[in-house]
């Protein structure tokens, strides 16, 4: 799948060319994880696996969608967004037509083809990657005068209020606002970033896909929301100061632990500690140590899995394998969790040894085929 394919099947479909076609990327992230949504810091990228959209404004004001991968057509029968429990897909791009309309934007009918290489269910932000794309064509389409940042937000708001997924801010951020070998740091209290180059030849960045997807992910996702701002709620009272995780320090939060429920108290104590594994890796990112770095990958899973409690056996296992081999220098479970992929921070020269000793295991244990995808950090969402 590429740009031509999309904007062929564009053509076939619609009868005209396309006015415009993107590409939007899905995402990986180095660490900080479930940050994003306790105002703390995160450390994604875009990848080389993208959703191409091509489009074109239609004067009846509708919007119709084809989807390439699931050979699936959607039209609407007006110019209202209204929630598709048959198109389950459609609502990323009904989702962010309705949010921005909120705002006043005047947007009219659109008809889109679209298909990509991003994997689904693994964790790499296809629905990001959609919703972020979709905003990026309205705003060109329609003249609507939106910055990136304001596509990101309204992309998250669709997410939010219209799909129903109460999401942080990251997945659409890396999307959109990626730059070529680099990672960014965004800082997601202040909503400022900055680009740390991520640019060595010594080691590769490679994502194992676990082949698993909880089905309870959107589920526990909102609950671990819950639990942080529970222990917000309770923080505050010490500290009318404290808004969010970002403000409590390690040593706050211990001196408060029996005034919390246990478990709120082990959630918070991961969150606090992998915001501040995300200032260190951008240390260890400057001064090259890929060691330091892949170190804080390892301990960001254990606390993944011991604190807050969003692995499952298969990538528990994954990375366990990765901390016994010589040559790899971090993994973790990657994105909201239960599953989906682990990234890998490995020495290239060990690459091929690792990935069929890992692979290997895996089906013997589990009896399942490990995908595996290279990493390659490109840019954010464009018009090609
Ligand atoms: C999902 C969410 C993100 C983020 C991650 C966990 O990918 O969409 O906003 O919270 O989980 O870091």
């Amino acid at each position: 799948m590429n740009a031509s394919s999309v904007q062929s099947a564009y053509s076939a479909r619609f009868s005209a060319a396309p006015e415009i076609t993107v590409r939007a990327p899905g995402r990986i992230n180095v660490i900080g994880e479930h940050t994003d949504y306790n105002a703390g810091f995160v450390l994604p990228a875009a990848i080389d696996k993208a959703i191409w959209m091509a489009a074109g404004r239609r004067d009846d004001g509708r919007f119709a969608f084809y989807a390439l991968d699931l050979d699936a057509f959607f039209i609407s029968e007006n110019a209202d967004t209204i929630f598709q429990e048959q198109y389950k897909w459609a609502n990323y791009l009904l989702g962010v037509v309705s949010e921005a309309r909120k705002d006043g934007h005047n947007i009219g009918g659109l008809n889109v083809a679209f298909g990509g290489d991003v994997p689904l269910g693994a964790g790499l932000s296809s629905s990001a990657a959609l919703e972020s794309g979709a905003m990026f064509i309205f705003n060109e389409l329609y003249n609507l005068g939106l910055s990136r940042m304001d596509i990101v937000r309204l992309a998250q708001r669709g997410e939010n209020n219209f799909v129903g997924m109460k999401c942080g801010i990251m997945d659409m951020f890396a999307s959109v606002i990626s730059r070529e070998k680099s990672v960014v740091r965004l800082d997601c209290r202040s909503l400022d970033y900055a680009y740390f180059p991520f640019d060595t030849e010594e080691y590769s960045l490679v994502l194992i896909d676990s082949g698993v997807k909880h089905t309870l992910v959107d589920s526990e996702y909102n609950t671990r929301r819950a639990e942080c701002e529970e222990g917000v709620a309770v923080l505050k009272q010490f500290d009318p100061r404290i808004s969010s995780l970002r403000d409590v320090s390690m040593d706050l939060l211990q001196q408060h632990e029996a005034d919390l429920r246990p478990l709120v108290f082990r959630r918070c104590k991961f969150v606090v500690a992998e915001i501040a594994r995300v200032e260190q890796a951008c240390a260890a990112l400057q001064k090259k140590d890929f060691k330091a770095l892949g170190q804080l990958m390892f301990e960001g899973h254990d606390g993944l899995n011991l604190d807050y409690e969003v692995c499952v056996p298969e990538t528990n296992f994954l990375v366990e394998k990765a901390r016994n081999f010589t040559g790899v220098a971090g993994a973790r479970q990657m994105g909201g969790g239960f599953g989906g992929c682990t990234i890998n921070l490995v020495e290239t020269a060990a690459m091929d040894a690792f990935l069929d000793f890992v692979r290997t295991a895996y089906e013997e244990a589990f009896g399942i085929v490990a995908r595996v995808y290279p990493v390659h950090l490109t840019g954010g969402t464009t018009r090609v």
